[in-house]
């Protein structure tokens, strides 16, 4: 694996410099062949590696205490690789029934037709995953908190499941980030991230990874190179930096969702809201547990239903309507009309999108500012 890192040049530059180049060059023919026959560890092509890649993914192994990574062009494409790598025709594999749409679609429609076939489970209910469990099963895949529901998993129960069963063990860590939460400390093999959210935190790149042990992310290297979802040095400079502020922003964007959810939660045009870190929420005592806050996002059911949820968006002045979330900028969301619109009604309310559900990814604007936004707006 490529493990060459951005030095500071001669010109002493505070930022580390980005390498745009979509190739490296050689000394020899001797060290060509070298490179090419895996005997160092020199860079040969970006689509295998480079350097401000490295540096992204040197930073993100060490925020989530794994060994290796390997960056990819966007969080779908970091989902697929941790899949692909792993499972063949013939595999099972397990995941959470509420997961985010575009991985929703990988599972139900892209990989039966390679014969890889997977068994949603509740996510709220670890004790009824021995059932689904086959002979040829080989992982669980797992997001939490989950999109866009906020349904919180066990990550040590998951653990513990996987280790029993002999699974490769997967978390999309994509809600909580690092900050929140570190699914390695569970067992985790696999953490997957959609670098395009609160990675970024400001909307202007996409890019994904996965990251686990030399061994794992040796055979998502592989599968990768040859494949070809690589980050753009471009957007992994982007990122890079992006880190350096990761620690401050979530802060910001949790106590400004706590302090929103607080202040929104009997409001009479709502039916319910959640957010982690509230009492009311359903896995309060797990989150409490394995997040170190309860994230940027929260979200609340309007008591008019589909026509209500239309409307909140519409009467929005401030917060964004946009299919993103995790910037620097409030954005509200209404599934049920956009995201998941494509599911049948029965298929949203099993993973608890009800018609007036309304997810909101809190900015780091003023509190007050967003929560006058989202009254006038209900
Ligand atoms: C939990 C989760 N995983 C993966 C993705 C996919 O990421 P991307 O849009 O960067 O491909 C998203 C996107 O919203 C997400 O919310």
């Amino acid at each position: 694996m490529i493990r060459t890192r951005v030095e500071q040049t001669n010109e002493k530059e505070h930022s580390a410099p980005v390498f745009l180049t979509s190739s490296f060059t050689f000394d020899s023919s001797e060290e060509m062949r070298a490179a090419f026959a895996d005997e160092n560890d020199d860079n040969i092509y970006s689509r295998f590696s480079n350097p401000t890649v490295q540096e992204f993914t040197d930073r993100m192994c060490v925020l989530e205490g794994m060994e290796s990574g390997f960056a990819t062009a966007s969080g779908m494409s970091a989902v697929f690789a941790s899949l692909l790598s792993f499972l063949k025709k013939g595999d099972h594999f397990i995941s959470c029934n509420a997961i985010f749409g575009s991985t929703h679609t990988v599972i139900t429609k892209i990989l039966p037709k390679y014969g890889i076939e997977c068994t949603y489970v509740p996510a709220a209910d670890p004790s009824t995953w021995d059932a689904a469990v086959q002979e040829n099963t080989k992982m669980i895949y797992l997001e939490t908190p989950t999109n866009p529901g906020l349904e919180i998993i066990d990550l040590q129960a998951a653990g513990d499941f996987a280790k029993k069963h002999k699974l490769i063990y997967c978390v999309d860590n994509c809600f909580a980030t690092p900050i929140g939460q570190l699914p390695a400390l569970y067992g985790a093999d696999l953490i997957v991230h959609s670098a395009t959210k609160w990675l970024d935190g400001q909307g202007r790149v996409l890019g994904g990874i996965v990251l686990g042990n030399k061994q794992l992310i040796h055979d998502v290297y592989l599968f990768c190179r040859s494949t070809g979802p690589s980050l753009s040095p471009f957007n992994a400079w982007i990122l890079s930096r992006s880190l350096e502020t990761l620690e401050v922003r979530m802060e910001r964007h949790a106590s400004n969702a706590f302090y929103l959810a607080e202040k929104l939660e009997n409001h009479p045009a709502i039916r319910w809201l959640k957010y982690p870190f509230l009492k009311s929420h359903p896995q309060y005592e797990i989150a409490k547990k394995q997040m170190k806050n309860g994230g940027g996002l929260f979200c609340f059911d309007l008591k008019g239903g589909l026509e209500s949820g239309r409307k909140f968006l519409d009467n929005l002045k401030m917060l964004s309507r946009t299919a993103n979330l995790g910037d620097t900028r409030s954005i509200a969301s209404h599934p049920a009309s956009t995201t998941h619109a494509k599911l049948t009604e029965e298929e949203r309310l099993s993973v608890n999108i009800t018609p007036g559900l309304i997810r909101i990814s809190c900015g780091l604007e003023h509190r007050d500012d967003i929560l006058n936004d989202i009254l006038q707006a209900l």
